[in-house]
């Protein structure tokens, strides 16, 4: 008899550990034998701390349950997948996860994330036992016609940049996984590492084989304890299976893997501000050219990719490019971990591919705002990430698309806000997150966002408010062109979409008639 209690961070929360010892007490004291497994997250937050039952009919949930719900389950035949008031029948049938289309987090959920064997009984290792077979040029055309692109926001094709590397000629080569996730609403890369950590080994296996390197690192957060020890006691396991070492699998090639921590610098998601901190320095921003791909880590070649890109890479490589390629819309091939977060009811992870609408995934997955209220804006792609109207809200999820409109789709990370709020207050927020988390390099980021919030909060205040929304927009506009990184150079998307989608808030009409 198999039970399922999840062990991610986002179940750990809301009491998952102790309705793990709740089900091994009650178990114990009917004198019922069960097998407890502890699984990453199917990514239905609403319901966690989700149970599940194995039984012949597939696996069926229960949530949110405590620890006083636990002798009821019991007895109400939950063994046996009998219906309870906390019972949602098969959690494969769930509308929330039906819906989906998960190639990318196809096992997290499904099973123990530190078993080798339910790793390769669920698909694990078929990419990397394809990729053995295959030479660099070839591994690296795959994921070319795949049309992967960068998933941790900036979407430049992974091929393109593989083959950068590939093509460098260096004694060292190195892979890093940039594990830094910082963007507000965002939690993709941690239920990943978390949830099904063989997978991102495998995917950074391969990227070492395409373009020889013998070296990676994965560079995590402070704030993400949990993953770091996953991924710490992931790693043991692959090298003691031969997987990782001086001879991967046999097949001649060394690659070896360490996962690092940083210290709480959103900065140091940026990739070479993170290169600066691998190497025991402060998290500064270089300057580019030279690319990383070139010239990164320690001076060598090094693929830089962030956790989604790496785990999308083992399903591409078992089941072909094509495979991949088919799913999406235009040029955004493949699948997205979509995010809902802030105030949104169901709120979640959503695997689907490119080109359903913000409207489907608010509400048909997300099921409307927490609050009941409707749902005044999202931010997507983080706290650079342009505010949407609800008039944009059928607008296709599509990097395209949302290029066009002056918006981006970042790491998938969608943050909903209902009709109360304030959106001049949410663009100072943007600046002063900017004030905060600048590394300091360039002036117009961190000058520029000092000076953002002042001229912001004049304009809430009503002085001079035409004079200063003027000095906002050149203020923005330096700071877009002026500043050596994103940081500084987005900041602004959140405060101009603000100002453009909702005037009424900065006050605008009012200005106008004053
Ligand atoms: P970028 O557009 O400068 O570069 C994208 C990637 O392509 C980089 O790795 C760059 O080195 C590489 N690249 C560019 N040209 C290349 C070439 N010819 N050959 C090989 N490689 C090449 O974007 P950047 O500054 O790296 O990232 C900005 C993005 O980061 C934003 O769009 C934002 O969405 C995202 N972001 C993500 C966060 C997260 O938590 N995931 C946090 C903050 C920002
Ligand atoms: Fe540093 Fe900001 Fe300049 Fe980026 S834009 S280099 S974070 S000061």
């Amino acid at each position: 008899l198999r039970i399922f209690v999840p062990i991610d961070s986002s179940a750990l929360s809301v009491g998952a550990e102790s309705v793990a010892q709740a089900i091994r007490a009650e178990a114990e004291r009917l004198g019922v034998a069960i097998e407890l497994v502890r699984n990453g997250s199917r990514g239905l937050f609403w319901l966690e701390p989700l149970v599940e039952v194995e039984t012949p009919a597939g696996r069926i949930a229960y949530g949110p349950v405590t620890p006083s719900d636990v002798p009821d389950l019991f007895a109400s035949g939950f063994l046996n997948g009998r219906p309870h008031r906390l019972g949602h029948g098969l959690t494969e049938h769930i509308p929330y996860f039906a819906g989906q289309e998960r190639l990318t987090f196809a096992r997290v959920g499904v099973c123990d994330p530190l078993c080798l064997e339910a790793y390769r009984a669920n698909g694990g290792f078929g990419g990397l036992e394809r990729a053995l077979a295959m030479s660099s040029v070839e591994l690296v055309q795959e994921v070319t016609e795949s049309g992967l692109r960068g998933r941790g926001g900036a979407a430049f094709p992974t091929g393109v940049k593989w083959r950068t590397v590939l093509e460098a000629e260096a004694p060292r080569k190195y892979v890093v996984c940039n594990a830094d996730e910082g963007d507000s609403g965002t939690f993709s890369d941690r239920m990943l590492m978390e949830g099904d950590p063989f997978c991102l080994i495998e995917g950074m296996t391969i990227a070492a084989l395409a373009v020889g390197a013998t070296q990676g690192y994965i560079y995590s957060r402070s704030e993400y304890p949990h993953a770091f020890r996953t991924l710490q006691c992931a790693i043991a396991k692959a090298r003691d299976a031969g997987l990782l070492g001086p001879d991967v699998l046999g097949s001649g090639h060394a690659f070896e893997l360490e996962v690092r921590m940083g210290a709480g610098a959103y900065i140091c998601g940026e990739e070479t501000s993170m290169l600066e901190s691998l190497e025991g320095k402060r998290g500064l921003v270089r300057f580019k050219p030279p690319l990383p791909a070139i010239s990164g880590l320690f001076g060598m070649p090094t693929v830089i990719n962030n956790v989604m890109s790496l785990a999308s890479v083992p399903i591409i490589l078992s089941k072909g490019a094509a495979f991949y390629r088919d799913y999406g819309v235009g040029r955004s091939h493949g699948t997205l971990p979509f995010q809902l977060a802030g105030n949104i009811r169901h709120g979640g992870l959503v695997e689907k591919a490119f080109g359903l609408t913000l409207g489907e995934l608010l509400y048909d997955y997300g099921g409307g705002s927490a609050s009941g209220r409707p749902i005044r804006a999202v931010q997507v792609g983080g706290p650079l990430g342009a505010y949407v109207p609800a008039s944009q809200f059928d607008v296709p999820l599509d990097y395209e698309a949302f290029s066009q409109m002056g918006a981006m789709i970042g790491h998938g990370g969608i943050a909903a806000f209902d009709d109360r709020v304030d959106m001049a207050r949410m663009a100072r927020y943007a600046m002063e997150f900017c004030v905060i988390e600048s590394c300091g390099k360039c002036t117009p980021c961190r000058i520029g966002s000092q000076r953002g919030v002042e001229v912001i909060d004049r304009i809430i205040a009503n002085q001079e408010r035409a004079k200063n929304l003027a000095l906002l927009d050149a203020l923005c506009d330096t700071m877009i062109k002026g500043s050596l990184c994103a940081m500084g150079g987005m900041a602004p998307y959140p405060v101009l979409s603000a100002v453009k989608h909702f005037p009424e808030d900065f006050g605008i009409g009012e200005s106008a008639q004053a």
